[in-house]
């Protein structure tokens, strides 16, 4: 007992006389690392054409929250939850807290913070504006949906993404809190990143795959395939739509097959990422090369090829998240699927559709939840979010 009290004693002098004893005297902190330097500094223009969370490379840490509209709920309720929020991510991504925020000292180290604010069918009415057509629920895939309404629809989405995860926690704490009166939390799905893959792998997924390789080039040529433009409604023109997918792994079944089989499952390797049928992580896979016995090298039920685009208009932008609520249950963990595109129904129910029907994968995944929502355009200067719909 008298050693456990001298070591106390013994480690609370080593404070007093060091970090501790510096501030008491009124000398400047050490100076913060390099990492606290860029996290400090790297705060995200909030104002634009387009919303901020959808062009960036995806930071390790996330919360994807679904909010209902209470149900008395008007055009004036959407009005004034919009106004809020716009002036409180506005803050929250530039460093400071929101107006109302008790503790501003949570929102100093922006990390890279990005809010992105999605509306379903709800919103769009009580607003008066025209309802983009594929704002609904994606259809239902019977061979594969087992979902929960746990993890499923809602009238409002906050994508929160940062590299800390502090900083998450903090902007959805303070933009939830915010609109209470208005709005009440349906569901909530914290999602990770792996953040230490080398260049060019973008994220290795709870099953072991680099994920996330084939994306069309959404800020080049294929624009047009994430934003919304002249054939949509005008409000909605800069903005995007989300699908957001909770789909539940069965780790356990995984482990039990072979590394060929899992290998087979997805048409790639599990090490580095490369096709099959050779080459690296941007190589493209040989869907048409053949065997020794006249077979496809890459499964025709392999994941690779169902999901592959067979119309360039098949194609949308991953930004996936893994989760694991601890437990070890089956399907506690898995990938929060996340693909933006203009139009969901056109450009991803096809692909989800095939996969639905084949797809090796499905051996070890289940989808539990599943959501679709407007994705508003950026705020320029002076606007409130969502503010065209209004008009
Ligand atoms: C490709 C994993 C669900 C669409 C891939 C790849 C992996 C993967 C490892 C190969 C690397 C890459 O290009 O990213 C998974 C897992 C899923 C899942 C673990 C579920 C837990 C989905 C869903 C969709 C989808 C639901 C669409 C509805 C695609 C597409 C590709 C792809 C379009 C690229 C195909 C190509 O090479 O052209 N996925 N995926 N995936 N996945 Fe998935």
């Amino acid at each position: 007992r008298a050693v456990l009290l001298t070591g106390l004693v013994g480690a609370g002098a080593g404070v007093a006389t060091g970090a501790g004893a510096a501030l008491a005297r009124g000398r400047e902190a050490p100076p913060a690392d390099d990492r606290l330097q860029r996290a400090r500094a790297s705060a995200r223009a909030f104002r634009g054409e387009h919303q901020a969370g959808i062009l960036e490379a995806p930071p390790p840490h996330a919360s994807f929250v679904a909010l209902d509209l209470r149900e008395d709920a008007d055009r004036d309720a959407v009005r004034r939850l919009l106004t809020v929020w716009t002036d409180d991510v506005e803050r929250l991504m530039a460093g400071r807290g929101p107006l109302t925020d008790l503790e501003p000292e949570l929102a100093a180290v922006p990390a890279s913070l990005t809010v992105t604010v999605g509306v379903g069918p709800r919103v769009v009415a009580l607003a008066g504006a025209e309802k983009p057509s594929w704002l609904a629920p994606l259809p239902a895939f019977p061979e594969i949906d087992r979902l929960e309404d746990a993890w499923s629809g809602g009238d409002l989405l906050l994508q929160v993404c940062a590299d800390s995860p502090t900083t998450v926690s903090h902007a959805q704490r303070r933009l939830t809190a915010a609109v209470a009166d208005l709005a009440t939390v349906r569901w909530v799905q914290r999602g990770f990143r792996e953040p230490f893959e080398g260049p060019g792998l973008p994220m290795r997924n709870l099953l072991g795959q680099v994920d996330g390789t084939v994306q069309p080039d959404v800020t080049g040529l294929d624009a047009g395939l994430l934003w919304v433009g002249d054939d949509g409604p005008a409000w909605l023109r800069g903005g995007s739509s989300v699908v957001v997918r909770r789909i539940g792994m069965r780790l356990d079944a995984w482990d039990r097959a072979d590394r060929l089989s899992r290998e087979n499952a997805i048409g790639r390797r599990l090490d580095t990422g490369a096709p099959v049928t050779g080459g690296r992580v941007d190589t493209a896979a040989d869907l048409e090369a053949k065997d020794e016995l006249g077979f496809h090298v890459v499964d025709d039920a392999a994941h690779l090829r169902r999901a592959h685009a067979t119309a360039p208009h098949e194609r949308f932008l991953r930004r996936p998240y893994s989760y694991d609520d601890g437990t070890g249950a089956e399907t506690r963990a898995g990938l929060v699927f996340v693909a933006f595109q203009a139009d969901p129904v056109r450009q991803l129910v096809p692909v989800q559709r095939r996969l639905a029907e084949l797809d090796l994968l499905n051996l070890w995944t289940v989808p539990v939840g599943s959501a679709v929502f407007a994705v508003l355009p950026g705020a320029r200067p002076g606007e409130v979010l969502g503010e065209a719909m209004f008009a």
